[in-house]
This record gives C-alpha cells, structure tokens and sequence, in this order.
C-alpha cells in the first residue's frame, strides 16, 4: 500500500501510526488532526524511531485535510472518547459531526480510498460514513471484534496459563455491553475452551469481556483504551495490505446476513486487499441467536436516534 491517512493524533491514532510504521505497512502516512501541534509532533516523534524500528514508512502530520490526498486507506480515529460512566452512545451526536466531515474530505481529497472506522460508536459511525460515501460495503468496515476477540483471550490466557499464541477467541455483535463472545468458537489450539474451565469461569470472562473498555478507562480515568485498540487496527491493515485472507471479526454492512439489512455490525469477515471481501455467516444456536438479536436491538436503538439527528 503506498499511503495511509490515520485521522485523529489522539493515544489511538498515534498508537496506530506507530504500529503500522513500525510493521512497514506502507510507504507513507499521514496523521491528520484538528490539532495541527499533536499532529505534527506526533508524526515527527514516530518518524525519529524509523532507525531503531528499521521502517522506511515516511511520516507527515498536520491540521490540514490535503495530507489525505490519494490516500488508499483512511482510519478514523477522531472524535470525543466517553468519560468514566458513560457509554460508547453518549458520544454519538458530536462524532457524528466529526465523522461527516472526514467523509467529505475523503471524497474530496481520497476518493478512491478505503475507510477503516475505529471511533465510537463504531457500529453507528460505520453505517453512517457507507451511507454518506455510497461506496460499496468492501471498501468501507470498522474495528471492533478484532480488539474484543483480543481482550477475551488474553483473559483466557491469564486464567488458564496457556500461552495467548493458541488461544483463538470470537466476539460478535455491536462494539457495547451487549456484544456476543462466541465460547463454541473459541479454542485453544482448536480445543473448545469448555474442555479448560467451568462455566462460572466462563461467565465471569465473557462479563469482563463485554466490561473490557469500560475496565480499563475505570482505572485510567481519563483515557479509555488504546495499546490495544491500535494494535487491533494494524491487525486489519495487515490483513489487507498483505491480501492475508484473513477471517476476522469487522463491523460490515450487512445485507441480509444474520437476517440484517441496512445496518452495521460485527461479523466474521474476510479481509484483503480489496477489503472487507466476504461476510462469513455462522448458524447460531438458540442462545447465541438469542443475544445477537439483543445486540441487534441496541445497534438499531443507536440507529434510531440517528435518524433523527
Ligand atoms: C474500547 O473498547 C474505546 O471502545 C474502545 O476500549
């Protein structure tokens, strides 16, 4: 890939440029933030690392949305993070905002590109910038499962002792307290985890699962999460840059998968270089049908009230 506009030079944007820097993702990026300073600095600070990470990814930062020119790739990472004791929704109206303006200047200055969504609400934020762009859905997805799969095995890591390498975990469903961990399609080196721990086990990981970003902005107070939010992003670029074919959990555009329509959220998909290439649909059991129709209901509560915005 030659260039990737990060938007938004807060802890995950940052985070992010440093990570696919860092991976030699492509060959240059640009940070762009209403804060031309955080912009700059941070482009500049990831920049002097380049020696010691041995990447040749050339790095540009400022306020001004020409640096997404011809970008292929654009990540929002903009907008305001939720405060201690609110949820990914209460943020919605002012991210809104913002989202519709990077989307203008996309098509503006990108109009070819690709858009990777990571600011909250993601399942909103995503179907509203498809909306807004009128780009088919392979070109357009956000993050979320790849960070929630990611916490709950690193909690089924810690709990069992097994090395994070084989755990394999799945996390449905929209980016709140009602996504879906997967427990029948979580394995550790393909054995099902039922076989490791015992169903309180279970529940009390797939509760700090659904509680992960919430747990960590508890302690942190004013910051919510971003080590692994970014690194999940990279993941996904990872997956395209390389036309990995990777299945992985993205917010996609669902038209008639999971008996959705018109809407966004998380769902196993195939990741390459055209993007999010295939949407994989899974048979649910009752119980996981159950919940994803729960999940279902609070997407399009958010959806809702963004109609009326
Ligand atoms: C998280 O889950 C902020 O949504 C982000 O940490």
């Amino acid at each position: 890939m030659n260039k990737i506009t990060v938007v938004g030079a807060g802890r995950v944007g940052e985070s992010t440029a440093q990570f696919i820097a860092s991976k030699d993702l492509c060959r240059e990026i640009a940070l762009v933030d209403i804060n031309e300073g955080a912009a700059s600095g941070a482009a500049l600070d990831i920049q002097e690392d380049a020696p010691l990470f041995a990447f040749d990814t050339r790095l540009i930062g400022g306020s001004n949305p020409e640096l997404m020119a011809d970008s292929d790739l654009i990540i929002i990472t903009a907008g305001i993070p939720r405060k201690p004791g609110m949820s990914r929704s209460d943020v919605m109206e002012v991210n809104v905002r913002v989202t519709d303006e990077i989307v203008a200047n996309t098509l503006k200055y990108a109009p070819n590109a690709m858009m990777l969504i990571v600011s909250n609400p993601v399942d909103i934020l995503t179907y509203r910038a498809w909306k807004k762009t009128g780009w088919d859905r392979n070109r357009i997805f956000g993050q979320a499962g790849v960070l929630d799969s990611t916490r709950m095995a690193s909690f089924i890591s810690l709990e069992t002792g097994y090395s994070s390498l084989d755990i394999n975990a799945m996390v449905l469903g929209g980016h709140g307290d009602s996504m879906v961990p997967m427990m029948r399609y979580t394995t550790i080196s393909g054995i099902p985890v039922s076989n490791f721990l015992d169903q309180n086990k279970i529940n009390d990981i797939v509760t700090r699962t659904r509680n992960g970003g919430a747990e960590i902005l508890a302690l942190r107070q004013n910051s919510s999460a971003f080590a692994a939010p970014a690194a999940a992003v990279s993941i996904m670029v990872d997956a395209i840059v390389n036309d990995r074919k990777r299945i992985l959990p993205s917010v996609a555009i669902l038209d008639n998968e999971y008996n959705c329509h018109d809407m966004a959220i998380g769902v196993p998909t195939v990741l390459g270089k055209n993007g999010l290439e295939q949407v994989i649909e899974l048979e649910l059991n009752e119980q996981e049908q159950a919940d994803f129709n729960n999940s279902v209901a609070q997407v399009k509560k958010d959806l809702d009230i963004l109609s009326k915005l």
